[in-house]
């Protein structure tokens, strides 16, 4: 009885057999090594992510056994599409090679860490960048600069050793952290964006400029009752 594996290796000594006549690669073979590499390639995004994952999970698990509480709210990871890989390959003009791609496209791992207050999201940032393995190719505060639609966020650009059978490769992950208030309004404005395709109507930006302001005010607040609650805490006798 034929497997399915057996029929599909039919199918494709069939289709490949007659485009060998001087030795070159049949356009078959062609089309499975170039999906063996786009593979590859996906891996070892997958890998370094799952190494900042670990080293995230490592701070937090630290945080829960030894202190009473944990800077980091929640931890969200993706990898990027390769649809979307090569949308923005073409809308950024970058050449159609793995090589290139590797090079201009530095969010392909992508993780964003939520924090409850603003300066849990510094600390975290701060405990990540300096671990010796870890290469910080670029910080963006837009905590401290936002952007002009309002979008906050502190963004830090990461290379990081992926140990492979036969070398390391440095992979990019990029690391998006924020507080919660700072993430409900990201995810809103992005759904917002996506309706209108991008051409969001002028009054409705005001309202996210005005939403993300108050965001910030909310953050500050908080801030300000935790350090209300630390200092009364920490003036009571134990
Ligand atoms: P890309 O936007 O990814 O092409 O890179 P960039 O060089 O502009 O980097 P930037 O740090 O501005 O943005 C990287 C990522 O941050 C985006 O892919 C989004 O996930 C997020 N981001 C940036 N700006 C906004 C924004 O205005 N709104 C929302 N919701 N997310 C944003
Ligand atoms: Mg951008």
């Amino acid at each position: 009885k034929k497997t399915d594996v057996d029929l599909y290796r039919q199918l494709l000594t069939q289709l490949n057999s007659n485009a060998d006549a001087n030795g070159q690669p049949g356009a078959v073979d062609r089309m499975i090594d170039v999906r063996r590499q786009l593979t590859e390639f996906q891996l070892h995004y997958k890998f370094g992510m799952d190494e900042v994952l670990t080293k995230i999970n490592v701070l937090r698990e630290e945080f829960e056994h030894t202190r009473d509480y944990s800077p980091i709210e929640h931890v969200n990871y993706r990898l990027k599409a390769l649809e979307r890989i090569l949308d923005k390959v073409q809308r950024y003009g970058v050449e159609a090679n793995l090589e290139s791609i590797r090079h201009a496209i530095r969010d392909i791992a992508g993780i964003r860490i939520t924090c409850s207050f603003v300066s849990d999201a510094y600390w975290v940032a701060e405990m990540l960048c300096s671990q010796p393995d870890l290469r910080v190719v670029e910080v963006k505060d837009y905590i401290r600069s936002p952007k002009p639609n309002g979008y906050q966020s502190l963004h830090v650009i990461l290379q990081v050793p992926v140990y492979l059978s036969n070398r390391t490769e440095f992979v990019y992950v990029e690391v998006q952290i924020r507080t919660v208030a700072m993430d409900f309004w990201a995810s809103l404005e992005h759904k917002i964006y996506y309706t209108y395709e991008g051409e969001v109507p002028s009054d409705i930006l005001d309202e996210l400029r005005e939403a993300a302001v108050q965001a910030a005010a909310l953050d500050k607040q908080m801030a300000e009752i935790r350090d209300k609650v630390t200092a009364l805490r920490e003036q009571a006798p134990h």
